[in-house]
Parts: structure tokens; C-alpha cells; sequence
């Protein structure tokens, strides 16, 4: 059994549910479908961001730190998550977006205010290159700041999916033949495919890439494969990870990070009319747009058993009201 020695903040409420998506499977006449619901992780309306913030922030108490900054886009549900859990351990969060303070506050930004953390406008900045600046203003504040980095894809963040893989394993004996997510900030992947390491399996990790955008000047392949190579050498594990290791998908990108197109629109129709399940605009609605032509397409047969792992972010649905079809 893989037992992680990082200490964690419990933060959310696991394990999160799997289920079938069997009418979405027979409309689509494909193979089984099952749903790994991490929206339901039960910090502030749940979302894949709650287990790495689990080590992450633990992290940060561990090193005695009394402020949190972390950086995203208006919509982050990075962001979201982070102003939640730093409101429950009475850490002070600063938030720094991308874009200008709209007119219109709602969906995560809304959530981020309630939570009465500080927000900051970045302007094009929204991957974090403005954090430097404001950890010196805080420091001479005498505050003691953590920086929790983009997206919460760290090292750190991304062992907290090792866990999660372990948790579905111990919930079912399915045996998928692929695990389809959405892939941005790259520590979701890099955890799963450590998990897919330890724990000796084979199905396929399809990472669905949401964003063309680099991520400290590397495309986001290469990102993935450091950060697990990173996060392989923190937990002493003697492997590495090679471009042959990694399926990155970068089919379904469109017109970009956060552009919601047909794609993003049936798939979030179809799941919600079908299964009862809200996916979000920007990430889950894209990766099951482009399962579903993956099935249609021929590129998965009957024969597969696939796992969607659902990572969230459905209250970004309420500020992309003007571009869903319903
Ligand atoms: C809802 C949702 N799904 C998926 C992702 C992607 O996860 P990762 O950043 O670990 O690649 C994010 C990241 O922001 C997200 O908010």
C-alpha cells in the first residue's frame, strides 16, 4: 500500500462517489461510461483544486505561514477553492486574477469575495507572474506569505493524487481501460500518472489539454512530465517519466482557454439532460466534449470501460451564462 508521508489538512469529504453514466453510454451507443465525481469534494461546491490544497496548505502551516497568494483566471476555480480554504484555517488569502474587475460580479469571483479573501487585478497576467512583487509588499507588512502556485501544480499537489487514484481503486473493481480528465495546470496528470506507476495498472490516462498557453515557458506535455518527475523524486520513487508515458489530447483546445464553443456546449447539455450532472464551462464540459467524439469518432470502441474523472467547476456555469445554449 502506498502510504503518502506528507501531512495533509483535511479540507474535503472522501472518497467522492463513483458512478455509471449508463444513459449517456446507450445514447451515445458506446462503451460503459463511469463518473468519478470530485465535484463533490465539499469544499466551497467541491472541485479537484480540494486535494491538492490538502497538502499544499498543509504545507504552508507546517511552515508557520499566516498568508496565502495564489493567481488564476477571473473564474479560477483554483482561486475559488484556495479563498475557502484559507477562510476556514484563518489564513489571509490574496488572490491575484487575470483581466479587469468586471461589472458584473458572480459564479467564482462571487465565491472569492465571500470568502473575504484580497483580490488583485493582473491584467494579461493570470499564471501567477505578479506574485514576486506582492510577497515583498506583504513581507514588509511583517506578514509571513505561502505562495500556492497556478492552479496548485506543484510537486506537492500533485501527490495528493496518488491518494485520490488509491481511493478509486479501493472503491471498485472495475477494470477501466482509460481515465479521460481535463488537463491545464498539469498536476492532476502528473499525480495520476505516478498513481498508474505505484499501483502497477494500465489503463490509459487521457489528459484532455484545456489551455494552448505555456506554463513557465514549457508547453504543457513538458510541464506535466517534469512536475512528475519532480514530484517522483520528493516521494523517492527511482523512475522517470518520458514523452511515451504521457497521452495529452490537444484536439478539443478550440478557440482557447475559457472560449466555450459546440463542443463544451452539447457535452455540458447532454450530461446535464441525461445524468443529472452539471459539468463546467472551461474544463469538464471540454474533456466530455471530447470524450464523446473520442466514442463517436471510433477512437474508443465498445470495448473500452471508461472513467470520466469530473474535477469540478460548475459555479464558473453562472458567468458564462451568454455563451451556453440551452
Ligand atoms: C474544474 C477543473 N478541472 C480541471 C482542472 C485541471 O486540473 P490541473 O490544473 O491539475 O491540470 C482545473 C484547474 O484549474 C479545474 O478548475
Amino acid at each position: 500500500m502506498y502510504t503518502s508521508r506528507f501531512s495533509k489538512i483535511p479540507l474535503g469529504v472522501f472518497p467522492t462517489p463513483v458512478t455509471q453514466l449508463g444513459r449517456l453510454s446507450d445514447q451515445l451507443d458506446g462503451p460503459r461510461i463511469f463518473i468519478k465525481r470530485d465535484d463533490l469534494t465539499g469544499l466551497a461546491l467541491g472541485g479537484n483544486k480540494t486535494r491538492k490544497l490538502e497538502t499544499i496548505i498543509g504545507d504552508a502551516l507546517a511552515q508557520g505561514c499566516d498568508t496565502i497568494i495564489t493567481a488564476g483566471a477571473a473564474q479560477s476555480n483554483h482561486c475559488r477553492q484556495t479563498s475557502a480554504a484559507a477562510a476556514k484555517l484563518n489564513l489571509e488569502c490574496h488572490l491575484i486574477l487575470g483581466g479587469e474587475q468586471p461589472e458584473k460580479i458572480t459564479g467564482n469571483l462571487l465565491l472569492d469575495k465571500i470568502f473575504g479573501c484580497h483580490i488583485h487585478w493582473g491584467g494579461a497576467n493570470r499564471k501567477g507572474e505578479d506574485i514576486p512583487e506582492l510577497v515583498e509588499q506583504l513581507i514588509a507588512l511583517g506578514k509571513k506569505p505561502y505562495i500556492v502556485p497556478y492552479g496548485g501544480s506543484n510537486e506537492l499537489g500533485a501527490i495528493a493524487f496518488i491518494d485520490a487514484l488509491e481511493e478509486l481503486l479501493n472503491q471498485t473493481d472495475e477494470a477501466f481501460t482509460h481515465i479521460v480528465f481535463a488537463s491545464s495546470s498539469g498536476g492532476t496528470h502528473a499525480g495520476l500518472m505516478l498513481g498508474k506507476y505505484i499501483f502497477k495498472k494500465d489503463f490509459e490516462l487521457v489528459g484532455i489539454s484545456i489551455d494552448k498557453d505555456e506554463i513557465d515557458d514549457k508547453a504543457l506535455d513538458q510541464h506535466i512530465i517534469s512536475l512528475a518527475n519532480k514530484a517522483a523524486k520528493l516521494i523517492g520513487l527511482k523512475t522517470s517519466f518520458s514523452d511515451q508515458d504521457l497521452t495529452l489530447n490537444t484536439d478539443y483546445i478550440g478557440e482557447g482557454y475559457g472560449v466555450v464553443g459546440a463542443l463544451e456546449n452539447e457535452a455540458i447539455k447532454l450530461t446535464a439532460q441525461l445524468e443529472g450532472i452539471l459539468l463546467d464551462p472551461v474544463y469538464t464540459g471540454r474533456a466530455m466534449g471530447g470524450l464523446i467524439n473520442m466514442i463517436r469518432t471510433g477512437q474508443l470502441g465498445k470495448e473500452a470501460n471508461v472513467l470520466f474523472w469530473h474535477t469540478g467547476g460548475a459555479p464558473a456555469l453562472f458567468a458564462y451564462s451568454d455563451a451556453l445554449d440551452f
